[in-house]
Protein backbone atom coordinates (compact mmCIF):
# COMPACT_ATOMS: atom_id res chain seq x y z
CA UNK A 1 0.00 0.00 0.00
CA UNK A 2 1.17 3.64 -0.82
CA UNK A 3 -0.19 5.26 1.61
CA UNK A 4 -0.32 8.69 -0.55
CA UNK A 5 -1.65 6.89 -3.01
CA UNK A 6 -4.59 6.09 -1.36
CA UNK A 7 -7.46 8.77 -1.16
CA UNK A 8 -9.59 7.45 1.20
CA UNK A 9 -6.70 7.96 3.72
CA UNK A 10 -7.25 11.70 3.39
CA UNK A 11 -10.61 11.47 5.36
CA UNK A 12 -9.26 10.66 9.40
CA UNK A 13 -7.85 12.44 11.41
CA UNK A 14 -3.86 12.03 12.31
CA UNK A 15 -2.03 13.71 16.13
CA UNK A 16 0.74 16.15 13.97
CA UNK A 17 2.61 17.38 16.95
CA UNK A 18 2.06 18.76 20.18
CA UNK A 19 0.57 21.84 20.66
CA UNK A 20 3.20 23.45 22.56
CA UNK A 21 5.38 23.10 19.15
CA UNK A 22 3.04 25.92 18.22
CA UNK A 23 4.42 28.08 21.05
CA UNK A 24 7.47 29.88 19.10
CA UNK A 25 5.22 30.41 15.57
CA UNK A 26 4.35 28.25 12.38
CA UNK A 27 5.39 24.71 12.04
CA UNK A 28 5.93 22.78 8.95
CA UNK A 29 4.14 18.82 8.53
CA UNK A 30 3.98 17.26 5.01
CA UNK A 31 0.88 14.64 5.74
CA UNK A 32 0.54 11.82 3.16
CA UNK A 33 2.48 14.14 1.12
CA UNK A 34 0.61 17.16 1.72
CA UNK A 35 3.01 20.32 2.50
CA UNK A 36 1.02 21.99 5.37
CA UNK A 37 1.82 24.78 7.80
CA UNK A 38 0.23 24.99 11.64
CA UNK A 39 -0.17 27.56 13.80
CA UNK A 40 -1.96 28.96 16.67
CA UNK A 41 -4.73 31.20 16.02
CA UNK A 42 -6.21 34.00 17.51
CA UNK A 43 -8.37 32.11 20.02
CA UNK A 44 -5.47 29.08 20.90
CA UNK A 45 -7.00 26.78 18.78
CA UNK A 46 -4.55 25.52 15.59
CA UNK A 47 -5.34 25.89 12.24
CA UNK A 48 -3.64 24.20 8.61
CA UNK A 49 -3.17 25.37 5.38
CA UNK A 50 -1.36 24.41 2.77
CA UNK A 51 1.90 25.56 3.00
CA UNK A 52 2.72 27.52 -0.08
CA UNK A 53 2.32 31.22 -0.31
CA UNK A 54 -0.32 31.88 -3.37
CA UNK A 55 2.01 34.90 -4.52
CA UNK A 56 5.05 33.65 -5.29
CA UNK A 57 4.79 30.19 -3.42
CA UNK A 58 6.95 30.52 -0.76
CA UNK A 59 6.47 28.14 1.98
CA UNK A 60 4.54 29.76 5.31
CA UNK A 61 5.66 27.74 7.54
CA UNK A 62 8.70 30.21 7.01
CA UNK A 63 6.83 33.29 8.29
CA UNK A 64 5.21 34.21 11.39
CA UNK A 65 2.22 34.84 12.95
CA UNK A 66 0.24 38.36 13.77
CA UNK A 67 -2.92 38.73 15.40
CA UNK A 68 -3.84 35.10 14.67
CA UNK A 69 -2.90 35.21 10.98
CA UNK A 70 -0.14 33.90 9.50
CA UNK A 71 1.97 36.40 7.52
CA UNK A 72 4.01 35.24 4.02
CA UNK A 73 8.04 35.90 5.31
CA UNK A 74 8.72 36.71 1.31
CA UNK A 75 6.23 39.71 0.61
CA UNK A 76 4.16 39.87 4.03
CA UNK A 77 0.79 38.42 2.15
CA UNK A 78 -1.40 37.67 5.32
CA UNK A 79 -3.80 34.82 5.57
CA UNK A 80 -6.63 34.04 8.01
CA UNK A 81 -7.29 30.64 9.49
CA UNK A 82 -9.89 29.70 6.80
CA UNK A 83 -6.68 30.35 4.05
CA UNK A 84 -8.46 34.16 2.75
CA UNK A 85 -5.65 36.63 1.91
CA UNK A 86 -6.46 39.30 4.52
CA UNK A 87 -3.63 41.82 3.85
CA UNK A 88 -1.02 42.85 0.89
CA UNK A 89 1.19 45.00 3.04
CA UNK A 90 2.54 46.68 0.12
CA UNK A 91 -0.81 47.93 -1.26
CA UNK A 92 -3.35 48.46 2.18
CA UNK A 93 -5.75 50.67 -0.46
CA UNK A 94 -5.63 48.01 -3.58
CA UNK A 95 -8.76 45.53 -3.40
CA UNK A 96 -7.32 42.00 -2.76
CA UNK A 97 -7.49 39.78 -5.87
CA UNK A 98 -10.16 37.83 -5.70
CA UNK A 99 -9.81 34.04 -4.90
CA UNK A 100 -6.44 34.88 -3.37
CA UNK A 101 -6.39 32.12 -1.03
CA UNK A 102 -4.73 29.07 0.18
CA UNK A 103 -6.26 26.12 0.72
CA UNK A 104 -7.28 25.27 4.59
CA UNK A 105 -7.43 21.38 6.09
CA UNK A 106 -9.71 20.48 8.79
CA UNK A 107 -7.75 21.06 12.37
CA UNK A 108 -8.38 20.80 15.97
CA UNK A 109 -6.92 20.32 19.49
CA UNK A 110 -7.24 17.23 21.19
CA UNK A 111 -5.37 15.27 24.35
CA UNK A 112 -3.24 18.05 23.58
CA UNK A 113 -2.45 17.35 20.26
CA UNK A 114 -2.81 19.41 17.17
CA UNK A 115 -4.71 16.75 14.89
CA UNK A 116 -5.50 17.39 10.91
CA UNK A 117 -7.79 15.64 8.50
CA UNK A 118 -7.40 16.39 5.06
CA UNK A 119 -10.48 15.75 3.17
CA UNK A 120 -13.99 15.46 4.89
CA UNK A 121 -13.37 12.87 8.13
CA UNK A 122 -15.25 9.43 8.10
CA UNK A 123 -15.06 9.22 11.69
CA UNK A 124 -14.12 11.61 15.05
CA UNK A 125 -10.82 11.38 15.96
CA UNK A 126 -10.77 8.52 18.33
CA UNK A 127 -12.31 8.23 22.25
CA UNK A 128 -9.55 7.86 24.73
CA UNK A 129 -11.33 7.77 27.91
CA UNK A 130 -8.22 8.12 29.72
CA UNK A 131 -7.91 11.94 28.98
CA UNK A 132 -9.09 14.16 31.55
CA UNK A 133 -9.81 11.60 34.33
CA UNK A 134 -8.41 12.25 37.20
CA UNK A 135 -7.46 9.10 38.21
CA UNK A 136 -4.56 9.51 35.35
CA UNK A 137 -1.19 11.48 34.25
CA UNK A 138 -1.12 12.01 30.73
CA UNK A 139 2.88 12.03 29.58
CA UNK A 140 3.92 12.86 26.76
CA UNK A 141 6.64 10.28 25.71
CA UNK A 142 7.81 10.55 22.25
CA UNK A 143 7.55 12.51 18.66
CA UNK A 144 10.30 10.73 16.00
CA UNK A 145 9.99 10.09 12.35
CA UNK A 146 10.66 6.76 11.97
CA UNK A 147 11.31 5.13 8.48
CA UNK A 148 8.97 2.64 7.75
CA UNK A 149 5.19 2.56 7.20
CA UNK A 150 2.60 2.94 10.30
CA UNK A 151 0.69 -0.05 8.74
CA UNK A 152 3.34 -1.85 10.15
CA UNK A 153 3.76 -0.04 13.48
CA UNK A 154 0.22 -0.65 14.19
CA UNK A 155 0.84 -4.37 13.43
CA UNK A 156 3.50 -4.90 15.30
CA UNK A 157 2.32 -3.24 18.28
CA UNK A 158 -0.63 -6.02 18.15
CA UNK A 159 1.86 -9.12 17.68
CA UNK A 160 3.11 -11.22 20.40
CA UNK A 161 5.33 -13.30 18.49
CA UNK A 162 7.47 -10.54 18.55
CA UNK A 163 7.86 -10.07 21.99
CA UNK A 164 10.62 -13.01 22.68
CA UNK A 165 12.89 -11.60 20.03
CA UNK A 166 12.92 -8.22 19.46
CA UNK A 167 12.45 -7.49 23.01
CA UNK A 168 14.79 -10.45 24.35
CA UNK A 169 16.89 -8.18 26.15
CA UNK A 170 14.21 -6.05 28.08
CA UNK A 171 10.86 -7.38 29.17
CA UNK A 172 10.56 -10.79 26.36
CA UNK A 173 11.26 -14.27 27.02
CA UNK A 174 13.40 -15.56 24.51
CA UNK A 175 12.82 -19.92 25.77
CA UNK A 176 8.75 -18.90 25.93
CA UNK A 177 8.00 -18.13 21.86
CA UNK A 178 4.76 -19.39 21.66
CA UNK A 179 2.12 -16.19 21.43
CA UNK A 180 -0.48 -15.17 23.73
CA UNK A 181 -3.86 -15.80 21.60
CA UNK A 182 -6.15 -12.24 21.52
CA UNK A 183 -10.08 -12.54 22.28
CA UNK A 184 -10.96 -9.97 19.29
CA UNK A 185 -14.38 -7.70 19.36
CA UNK A 186 -14.31 -5.95 15.98
CA UNK A 187 -16.32 -2.22 16.34
CA UNK A 188 -17.03 -0.14 13.43
CA UNK A 189 -13.71 2.01 13.92
CA UNK A 190 -11.38 -0.94 14.18
CA UNK A 191 -11.21 -3.75 16.91
CA UNK A 192 -10.98 -4.47 20.36
CA UNK A 193 -8.03 -7.30 21.48
CA UNK A 194 -7.57 -8.81 24.88
CA UNK A 195 -4.65 -10.84 26.36
CA UNK A 196 -2.78 -11.94 29.36
CA UNK A 197 1.26 -11.88 28.44
CA UNK A 198 3.53 -13.15 31.10
CA UNK A 199 6.32 -10.81 30.78
CA UNK A 200 10.05 -10.67 32.43
CA UNK A 201 10.34 -8.18 35.40
CA UNK A 202 13.93 -7.11 36.63
CA UNK A 203 14.20 -4.62 39.05
CA UNK A 204 14.83 -2.18 36.65
CA UNK A 205 11.00 -2.56 35.75
CA UNK A 206 9.70 -2.79 39.80
CA UNK A 207 8.74 1.20 39.98
CA UNK A 208 7.18 0.71 36.14
CA UNK A 209 4.92 -2.29 36.43
CA UNK A 210 4.60 -1.66 40.78
CA UNK A 211 5.75 -5.29 41.93
CA UNK A 212 8.73 -7.53 42.11
CA UNK A 213 7.89 -10.52 41.37
CA UNK A 214 10.68 -11.86 38.96
CA UNK A 215 8.07 -12.76 35.82
CA UNK A 216 4.34 -11.13 36.21
CA UNK A 217 1.50 -10.72 33.48
CA UNK A 218 0.07 -8.07 31.52
CA UNK A 219 -3.39 -7.69 30.74
CA UNK A 220 -3.66 -6.54 27.58
CA UNK A 221 -7.21 -4.60 26.48
CA UNK A 222 -5.47 -2.93 22.82
CA UNK A 223 -7.59 -0.93 20.21
CA UNK A 224 -6.68 0.01 16.53
CA UNK A 225 -8.32 2.74 15.17
CA UNK A 226 -8.57 2.87 11.53
CA UNK A 227 -6.41 3.73 9.82
CA UNK A 228 -3.31 3.60 12.52
CA UNK A 229 -3.93 5.05 15.67
CA UNK A 230 -3.92 2.38 18.48
CA UNK A 231 -4.63 2.01 22.49
CA UNK A 232 -1.74 -0.31 24.14
CA UNK A 233 -4.31 -0.79 27.82
CA UNK A 234 -1.68 -2.40 29.67
CA UNK A 235 -2.70 -3.02 32.99
CA UNK A 236 -0.56 -5.15 35.70
CA UNK A 237 -2.90 -7.16 37.88
CA UNK A 238 -0.45 -8.04 40.79
CA UNK A 239 0.23 -4.27 41.41
CA UNK A 240 -2.69 -2.60 39.75
CA UNK A 241 -0.57 -0.28 38.09
CA UNK A 242 -2.05 1.11 34.34
CA UNK A 243 0.37 1.89 31.49
CA UNK A 244 -2.14 2.80 28.86
CA UNK A 245 0.00 4.07 25.72
CA UNK A 246 -1.55 5.92 22.80
CA UNK A 247 -0.08 6.15 19.16
CA UNK A 248 -0.79 7.89 16.29
CA UNK A 249 1.76 6.17 13.40
CA UNK A 250 0.82 9.46 11.39
CA UNK A 251 1.60 8.94 7.55
CA UNK A 252 3.86 11.22 6.02
CA UNK A 253 5.03 10.31 2.68
CA UNK A 254 5.53 6.66 1.19
CA UNK A 255 8.56 5.64 3.19
CA UNK A 256 8.30 7.45 6.36
CA UNK A 257 5.90 8.16 9.38
CA UNK A 258 5.74 10.42 12.64
CA UNK A 259 5.56 8.17 15.61
CA UNK A 260 3.77 10.22 18.14
CA UNK A 261 3.31 8.50 21.75
CA UNK A 262 1.80 9.57 24.74
CA UNK A 263 1.10 7.60 28.19
CA UNK A 264 -1.49 7.35 30.82
CA UNK A 265 -0.46 5.99 34.16
CA UNK A 266 -2.79 6.15 37.68
CA UNK A 267 0.15 6.12 39.83
CA UNK A 268 1.90 9.34 41.40
CA UNK A 269 4.82 11.35 40.01
CA UNK A 270 6.17 9.79 43.15
CA UNK A 271 6.12 6.17 42.68
CA UNK A 272 7.32 6.28 39.35
CA UNK A 273 8.50 9.80 37.35
CA UNK A 274 7.83 10.98 34.04
CA UNK A 275 11.35 10.56 33.31
CA UNK A 276 11.74 7.46 34.43
CA UNK A 277 8.85 6.14 32.21
CA UNK A 278 10.20 7.44 29.16
CA UNK A 279 13.40 5.85 30.20
CA UNK A 280 11.95 2.62 30.65
CA UNK A 281 9.57 2.72 27.51
CA UNK A 282 12.58 4.43 25.12
CA UNK A 283 14.94 1.05 24.64
CA UNK A 284 11.52 -0.52 24.03
CA UNK A 285 10.20 1.83 21.06
CA UNK A 286 13.97 1.73 19.48
CA UNK A 287 14.19 -1.83 19.55
CA UNK A 288 10.22 -2.03 17.42
CA UNK A 289 12.10 0.87 15.19
CA UNK A 290 15.07 -0.63 14.20
CA UNK A 291 13.29 -3.78 13.16
CA UNK A 292 10.55 -1.71 11.44
CA UNK A 293 12.77 0.25 9.73
CA UNK A 294 14.54 -3.26 7.97
CA UNK A 295 11.23 -4.14 6.44
CA UNK A 296 9.71 -3.56 3.43
CA UNK A 297 7.81 0.00 3.42
CA UNK A 298 4.80 -0.46 1.28
CA UNK A 299 3.28 -3.24 3.58
CA UNK A 300 0.57 -5.15 1.13
CA UNK A 301 -2.98 -5.11 2.12
CA UNK A 302 -4.48 -7.34 -0.53
CA UNK A 303 -3.14 -10.57 0.59
CA UNK A 304 -4.43 -12.26 -2.61
CA UNK A 305 -0.79 -11.31 -4.14
CA UNK A 306 1.38 -13.34 -2.47
CA UNK A 307 3.99 -10.81 -0.99
CA UNK A 308 4.88 -12.32 2.08
CA UNK A 309 3.46 -15.68 4.00
CA UNK A 310 1.50 -15.66 7.52
CA UNK A 311 1.46 -17.50 10.47
CA UNK A 312 -1.21 -17.55 13.27
CA UNK A 313 -0.49 -15.01 14.97
CA UNK A 314 -0.79 -12.29 12.29
CA UNK A 315 -4.29 -12.15 13.04
CA UNK A 316 -4.56 -8.66 14.02
CA UNK A 317 -2.70 -7.58 11.50
CA UNK A 318 -4.33 -9.45 8.80
CA UNK A 319 -7.40 -8.33 9.67
CA UNK A 320 -6.49 -4.14 9.89
CA UNK A 321 -5.11 -5.34 5.98
CA UNK A 322 -8.91 -6.90 5.29
CA UNK A 323 -10.42 -3.62 6.71
CA UNK A 324 -8.02 -1.17 4.74
CA UNK A 325 -8.71 -3.08 2.33
CA UNK A 326 -12.68 -3.21 2.17
CA UNK A 327 -12.41 0.43 3.44
CA UNK A 328 -10.64 1.13 0.49
CA UNK A 329 -13.49 -0.89 -1.80
CA UNK A 330 -16.13 0.73 -0.39
CA UNK A 331 -14.48 4.31 -1.91
CA UNK A 332 -14.21 2.76 -4.81
CA UNK A 333 -9.75 2.50 -4.88
CA UNK A 334 -8.22 -0.37 -4.86
CA UNK A 335 -4.58 -0.86 -3.23
CA UNK A 336 -1.61 1.39 -5.25
CA UNK A 337 1.85 -0.94 -5.23
CA UNK A 338 4.89 -0.70 -6.45
CA UNK A 339 4.62 -3.20 -9.57
CA UNK A 340 8.16 -4.35 -8.30
CA UNK A 341 6.11 -6.32 -5.59
CA UNK A 342 3.79 -7.81 -7.05
CA UNK A 343 4.79 -11.21 -6.71
CA UNK A 344 7.15 -13.17 -3.89
FE1 LIG B 1 4.38 35.06 -0.13
FE2 LIG B 1 5.28 36.85 -1.84
S1 LIG B 1 5.62 34.71 -1.83
S2 LIG B 1 4.10 37.15 -0.08
CO1 LIG C 1 7.61 -4.24 20.24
Amino acid sequence: MLVTQQKTLRRFWYALMPMSMLDDGPRPFTLLGENIVVWKGADGRPAALRDRCCHRTAKLSKGFVENGNIVCGYHGWTYDCSGACVRIPQHPDNRIPAGAKVQSFHCQEKYGYVWVALDDPLQPIPDFPEDGDPAYRRILQFYEKWHTSPLRMMENSFDNSHFSFVHKSNFGMIDRPEPSKYEFRPHEWGFEAETHVPIRNPEASHRVTGTTEPVTERHLVNRWFLPFSRRFGCMYPASGRHHIIYNCATPIDDKSMMLVQWLYRNDSEESCSTQELIDWDRPITDEDRDILEATDYDACIDTRRRVEYHMESDKPGLLMRRMLLELFERHGETEAFLPARETL
